[in-house]
């Protein structure tokens, strides 16, 4: 298997993905929604990329069936039901619920890696399961950090260091890339203590002085579901 890590979130040519998985990582705080609402129940999440867009898909639902969440500048978008706080996303509200999601930068990610054999969903909230599902494809692996605005996100490409630490201490003989070596450096320096690389980065900044500053060790939780997402078809669905 090789890892590769995409520093920066680009488009990705499809003929480059076909054989791959790929695991999407925005853990401030898109894949840790993701990861959260379905471990805690949700049937399943449709990942949009405009507010607009996602209006008009939560009105082809039953009324009580479905529950639009997300953000634009981290807050909650007004006439939605949730923001895209983890913490938010609890059982009662969204136990069998669809749930379109709106985000600046995670649900487009998605969409930029599409044409992938398998696109997964990954935070620290399930990094051991992911870990476990890339060994058992034994497919190349592309990690894809979502990052912030098209630049270099250092919480996620911290998260993408520790899922390849997690892949080679399962006995992975992985090989791995220049990207792939630097994220797992990367992991290295933080593993102590993952909220210090939330608070050094500029989401993380942000997301303190919007007044969201619990979201960060909330985010930082390890292996806290077996749940894997798995997008399909404009669908995040576990996998099963
Ligand atoms: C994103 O998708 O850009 C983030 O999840 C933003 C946020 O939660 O503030």
């Amino acid at each position: 298997m090789q890892i590769d890590v995409q520093l920066l979130p680009i488009p990705v040519p499809a003929s480059s993905l076909s054989r791959k998985t790929v695991v999407v990582i925005d853990v401030l705080r898109a894949t840790s929604v993701i990861v959260q609402a379905i471990s805690q129940g949700a049937l399943e999440i449709l990942p949009v990329i405009t507010v607009e867009e996602a209006f008009r898909r939560g009105s082809t639902f039953p009324e009580g069936t479905v529950l639009l969440g997300g953000e634009r500048g981290s807050r909650k978008i007004d006439g939605f039901d949730l923001g895209n706080s983890p913490k938010e996303y609890l059982p009662e509200k969204v136990r069998g619920k669809r749930i379109v999601l709106t985000t600046t930068n995670g649900t487009r990610a998605f969409y930029s890696v599409m044409s992938a054999k398998e696109v997964l969903a990954g935070a620290f909230f399930n990094i051991g399961a992911v870990a476990r599902r890339c060994v058992a494809t034994g497919d190349d692996l592309l990690i894809y950090p979502s990052g912030d605005t098209g630049r270099f996100s250092l919480e996620d490409v911290v998260c993408g260091g520790m899922l390849i630490h997690r892949i080679l201490s399962l006995g992975e003989k992985a090989e791995l890339t220049d990207a792939g070596q630097a994220a797992l450096i990367l992991y290295r320096r933080f593993e102590a203590d993952l909220t210090e690389a939330f608070r050094l980065s500029i989401h993380g900044r942000d997301l303190i002085g919007r007044g969201f500053e619990e979201d960060l060790p909330f985010c930082a939780r390890i292996d806290v579901t077996e749940v894997v997402p798995v997008f399909r078809e404009g669908a995040i669905r576990p996998l099963g």
